[in-house]
């Protein structure tokens, strides 16, 4: 999701541009961070009234004055079935307990403790069962899995007999191991104390719940599938296997990767209108030469921002890039895709000879701010957090750094600085270009990467059509099991069947089903 909040148009409206991004998050499930993009105007006066804003609700600290954004692998969006009704979720947000988790796994003279989220589900274990968990990943703790038969892996988790639980990520949600988001309480706030976290809420489980040595599965989609999959690789004594969807295993800086996927989807789908989108970029960069077409841009696509510095220019162009590649990531299968592509190239191709009006069609069309909710419910998830992970762990910062897609799609107008120099611009000193880099490199060492990923026992299942698959594991080998999904897009084989659902993905949950019942009868 990409939400864009104009100052311009008066403070009113960014309280409610803004409430209504999280209203909306805590309507979704699990990973749910979006893209949160903030432009800002060149008032002064207006930078205080967000920067107050944020402040009453907590937020300050994501407030950038320039534009801030992220990608994040996060779950389907706006897929009905997932959908929680306030009640539905005030119902479940009561149901979660806490767990008394240390802060820092790694330092022994570290005595302090916070209290993390999780939900159980003991109604599907029959004595002897496994215990499935779902890893919790960059959003607050759903527990579609343990407490609202909505995922795929309930059925399998009711014919399995299983124990059902659900760990909250640690610095989301509300499981906050320090109470504030400086760099100095960040430093907590890794991966590798999210996969300790797991390890060691597993162990005090096992004896709370009286369970004679079950076998623990992990389940996850996005990041918390990577998260499941280096859980097997790391605690291989405490999980017996893992199943990972749509799980990025490799950290990048420059993800330039994903618009390559996304290209080819579009010249798969329709040549004619991947043509046009270049033309249409292409002439895009063109106008923002002179002051005139400046203008013309800003009107075309609502946009109103100054659109003169290079920065206020790549600003533009992650947002109107980044509400494609939202679509085209969560193309989920379902029927409704491919209508909406159909539609996307009628709008792009619509006047030949305005390749610019024809995108700006389509981004009108994407742009999913528009109805907004009208409720003001706000809940401490935001995207600080996940952008500390991006600068601190993986990169996967989306660029148009990609010779190919430069040449017929997207011309470079995102260099990967941008977004690393985003970095430093919210956290300060701690990231500069040389930390960035080397952070990703330490990640790579740490999990090994995609291609020395060495888990066993382990699935991993991906979209065809979800750019995020480039930093997957797609190719079975030894003791790892892979299913590529035609056609679909992120974490689709996550959610319960539903009629619309094409071909591949019905074959692809009855391939998971298989794989994982072996292992709970072995
Ligand atoms: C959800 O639960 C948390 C922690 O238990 C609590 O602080 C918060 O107020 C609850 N939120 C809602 C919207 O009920
Ligand atoms: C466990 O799941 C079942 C079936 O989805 C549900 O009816 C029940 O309310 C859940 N139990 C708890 C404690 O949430
Ligand atoms: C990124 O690098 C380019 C070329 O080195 C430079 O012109 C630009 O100012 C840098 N920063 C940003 C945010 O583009
Ligand atoms: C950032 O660091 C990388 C890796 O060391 C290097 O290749 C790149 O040129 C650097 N970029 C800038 C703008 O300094
Ligand atoms: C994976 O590799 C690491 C480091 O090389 C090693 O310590 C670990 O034992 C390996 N795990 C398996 C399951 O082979």
């Amino acid at each position: 999701m990409t939400v864009t909040v104009t100052l311009a148009k008066g403070a009113g409206d960014v309280l409610l541009a803004v409430s209504s991004y999280f209203a909306r998050i805590k309507r979704l499930f699990g990973c749910f961070e979006g893209f949160l993009t903030i432009i800002a105007s060149s008032s002064a006066f207006l930078h205080v009234a967000m920067s107050q804003f944020l402040l009453a609700v907590g937020f300050l600290s994501i407030y950038v004055p320039s534009v801030l954004t992220a990608f994040t692998p996060r779950l389907s969006s706006g897929i009905e079935n997932i959908i929680l009704t306030s009640q539905e979720f005030d119902l479940i947000n009561d149901t979660l307990r806490t767990f008394t988790q240390k802060v820092d796994h790694f330092d022994p003279n570290n005595k302090d403790t916070f209290l993390q989220r999780f939900g159980v589900n003991v109604s599907f274990y029959k004595p002897g069962g496994p215990a499935f968990i779902l890893v919790g990943c960059e959003g607050t703790a759903s527990t579609i899995w343990t407490h609202l038969p909505r995922s795929y892996w309930v059925d399998l988790a009711k014919e399995a007999g299983a124990m059902v639980f659900t760990l909250e990520h640690r610095f989301y949600g509300y499981s906050w191991p320090k109470p504030d988001l400086s760099p100095e309480s960040l430093k907590f706030h890794t991966s590798r104390q999210a996969l300790a976290d797991l390890n060691a809420f597993i162990l005090a489980q096992k004896v709370a719940f009286d369970l004679n040595n079950p076998k623990w599965i992990t389940f996850g989609g996005s990041y918390g599938g990577s998260l499941s999959a280096w859980a097997r690789e790391k605690y291989p004594d405490t999980i017996y296997a893992a199943v990972a969807s749509s799980a990025p295993i490799e950290a990048v800086v420059d993800f330039s990767a994903f618009l390559e996927v996304v290209s080819d989807i579009f010249y798969n789908f329709d040549k004619i209108c991947a043509q046009s989108i270049h033309r249409g970029f292409l002439a895009m960069q063109k106008e923002l030469q002179t002051e005139e077409g400046q203008d013309k841009l800003n009107q075309i696509f609502d946009y109103h921002n100054r659109l003169k510095s290079q920065q206020e220019q790549y600003n533009f162009f992650n947002l109107i890039i980044d509400t494609l590649l939202e679509f085209i990531q969560y193309g989920d299968g379902g029927s409704g895709y491919a209508t909406k592509l159909t539609k996307i190239c009628q709008l792009q191709t619509a006047d030949e000879n305005n390749p610019v009006q024809g995108y700006a069609n389509v981004y009108a069309f994407l742009r999913p701010h528009k109805p907004l909710l009208r409720s003001a419910v706000i809940k401490p998830d935001n995207g600080r957090t996940w952008i500390w992970q991006t600068c601190n762990e993986f990169g996967f910062f989306v660029t148009t750094n990609s010779k190919r897609v430069n040449k017929n799609f997207v011309p470079d107008v995102l260099p990967v600085n941008y977004s690393v120099d985003n970095c430093g611009n919210i956290f300060g000193d701690v990231f500069n270009n040389a930390t960035v880099y080397s952070n990703v490199d330490s990640t790579n060492e740490y999990y090994h990467g995609r291609n020395k990923y060495n888990g066993t026992r382990v699935l991993f299942v991906n979209g065809k059509n979800d750019p995020w698959h480039a930093l997957s594991i797609l190719e079975p080998r030894e003791g790892i099991n892979a299913i590529v999904i035609e056609g679909a897009g992120h974490a689709a084989d996550m959610l319960r069947s539903q009629e619309s659902d094409i071909p591949a993905i019905t074959a692809a949950r009855k391939q998971i089903h298989a794989i994982v019942m072996k292992w709970v009868n072995e």
